[in-house]
């Protein structure tokens, strides 16, 4: 990994070499054997060939002030820039295998994940390249994010859909203003099924936020559900995981076979009836519930309709917090964003910048933080540390970040609660419902923590979001930590964090010290359990650009222009 900055560095002092130096005078600067380039200047006492030969000699000197500024400075971007390369080749053919008719994408002049006007990332290549669409044709970060969160219902069906829920953060630049969304319902309905409130909540972003016509973010998602997505990895696990509950059950009609076998990687599901309900849904918020009560048991279809209608979402005022120079938005309850605070105050208090060990201090208020915040569990114990929260059954989620140069930001997390939720397939309307039946309460939503950072400095806003069910506050608490108190760059506090505090109890990947979590992560990730995570997202809009990185590098796709 080291070694491909320089390689990186050198191709790149190739290309300006070549396409500046095609006089002689610069082969005898490359290539003069014994003889240094101020000797053959002061040989040929010519002044234009003077003046050609300072000027690539001031050439020569700006592009190597520039590769050791890069190698320096921005090493961490190189590095990111080389690790992103290498995952390109797995992505590329999961590409393949996802979406008929990907091609790879072009090459950019910016380090990979970095660009000009605004970024996407999501589990999804398929659901990252639509939304990069929108945004190509003059969507905002909401309008792409729509996109994207109706798209990662039809690639990832296990984890999110029509029929879940989201939490979403949204920083507007030009209001100055971060604003949250806990799209869940305030009230149950039946106790099988919970309320499909994706639909209208993203709707009422799209009201408040959107600038393409709400039509036009449908169209690339229902055209999606037509044609059909390929079974990714990730669905393909979910589906070997609830083999018995699918086969049995009406999702048998989306993901078994001819045969009555579970669809496996690389296999086409399509989805026609979500595909005209998508489309229905662009005429207006009524189509869904109409589609969708006729699915229902008659017993349900009232109170199902009621609730529908009586939704009661509204736009939130965030949680906020400041960190010394570091504005802090988070996602109130039910989402998981007062877990984070509480391990951040913890931290804060113990003002670790200012202790010979700063690390090791953050790391104990850390966990002090945590088990405080989960309520006080292990309390008087010497070191009160959680059990390693990814192995329990955690609730299955999608995340997406948007960012753009001006500094938008938007961070959704989706979830169905269980893998394939309710795992009632609605037949009419091809809905997915979730199950989550229980109203609004604190600690629902533990997998949901989209958070927003506004940097001091520079102005940067950061989006982080994380998967991992109830490890997800802690992994993001880590990333926020190593920048904000240890001063480590926004890539690097991801992909080699100083401190690291995912896992738990086994000791195994936490502590202070150079990071290896990012190899340790997606060796997980490889191994099985794709929800086991935690994985992070991040975003950031800095230096009028956008960029988009993720731990484990694998994990994800980013797309941007
Ligand atoms: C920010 O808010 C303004 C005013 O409501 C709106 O015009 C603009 O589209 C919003 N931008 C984003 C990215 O939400
Ligand atoms: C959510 O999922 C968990 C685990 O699958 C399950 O125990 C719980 O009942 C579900 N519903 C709610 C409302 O949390
Ligand atoms: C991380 O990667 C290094 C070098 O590639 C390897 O030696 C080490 O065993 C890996 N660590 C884990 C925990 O996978």
């Amino acid at each position: 990994m080291e070694a491909a900055a320089p390689a990186r560095y050198q191709a790149r002092y190739q290309r300006l070499r070549d396409s500046d130096s095609d006089g002689e005078e610069a082969v005898e600067l490359r290539t003069g054997p014994g003889r240094s380039p101020l000797q053959a200047l002061l040989h040929q006492h010519h002044r234009e060939t003077c003046a050609r030969i300072s000027s690539a000699l001031v050439l020569l000197a700006l592009v190597l002030a520039l590769a050791f500024y890069q190698m320096t400075s921005g090493g961490s971007s190189w590095l990111g820039g080389a690790q992103a390369h290498r995952q390109d080749g797995g992505a590329g053919q999961m590409g393949a295998q996802e979406q008929p008719g990907d091609v790879p994408s072009a090459a950019h002049m910016h380090a990979r994940g970095v660009y000009h006007h605004a970024t996407l990332i999501t589990s999804s290549k398929t659901c990252s390249r639509l939304g990069k669409d929108l945004l190509v044709a003059g969507g905002n970060v909401v309008d792409a994010g729509i996109a994207a969160a109706l798209c990662l219902g039809l690639v990832h069906p296990h984890a999110t859909g029509l029929g879940g829920v989201f939490s979403a953060l949204l920083h507007n630049a030009s209001l100055g203003r971060t604003v949250a969304l806990n799209a869940v319902p305030h009230r149950g309905f039946s106790r099988r099924y919970g309320l499909p409130v994706a639909l209208p909540g993203l709707h009422l972003l799209h009201r408040h936020f959107g600038r393409l016509a709400w039509p036009r973010l449908l169209e690339g998602p229902a055209v999606l559900a037509q044609r059909g997505v390929r079974v990714d990895r990730e669905l393909a696990a979910a589906l070997q995981e609830s083999a018995g509950a699918v086969k049995a059950s009406g999702l048998c009609s989306l993901f078994c076979d001819g045969a009555g076998e579970l669809k496996g990687q690389g296999a086409l599901v399509t989805q026609p009836r979500l595909a005209a309900l998508l489309r229905a849904v662009a005429s207006g918020d009524e189509a869904l519930p109409r589609a969708l009560a006729p699915d229902l048991p008659p017993a349900e279809r009232e109170p199902f309709l009621q609730a529908m209608g009586d939704l009661g979402l509204e736009l939130q005022s965030p949680l906020a917090m400041q960190l010394g120079d570091t504005w802090l938005h988070g996602a109130p309850a039910p989402a998981a964003g007062s877990l984070l605070a509480g391990v951040l105050e913890e931290v804060r208090a113990a003002e670790p910048r200012a202790a010979p060990e700063p690390c090791l201090r953050a790391l104990s208020a850390a966990w002090r933080g945590y088990s405080r915040a989960l309520g006080g569990a292990g309390a008087g114990g010497p070191s009160p540390q959680p059990a390693r929260p990814g192995r329990a059954p955690s609730p299955v989620g999608s995340h997406l970040a948007v960012a753009d140069s001006q500094g938008n930001v938007l961070l959704l997390s989706a979830s169905l609660n269980s893998s394939f939720g309710s795992r009632f397939l609605a037949p009419a309307s091809g809905i997915v419902l979730s199950d989550l039946t229980a109203p609004a309460g604190p600690g629902l939503l533990s997998w949901a923590c989209p958070v927003v950072l506004s940097r001091g400095e520079e102005g940067t806003v950061v989006g982080l979001g994380a998967t991992g069910g109830s490890a997800a506050p802690l992994a993001l608490a880590q990333a926020i930590i190593n920048q904000v108190y240890l001063g480590q760059p926004l890539q690097e506090a991801l992909e080699s964090p100083q401190l690291q505090l995912r896992g738990g109890g086994d000791g195994a990947s936490q502590g202070c010290g150079p990071g290896t979590l990012s190899n340790l992560s997606s060796g997980e990730w490889a191994g099985g359990a794709p929800q086991a995570g935690p994985w992070v997202l991040q975003v950031a809009s800095q230096g009028e650009h956008a960029r988009a990185f993720a731990a484990p590098a694998t994990c994800c796709h980013h797309e941007g222009y």
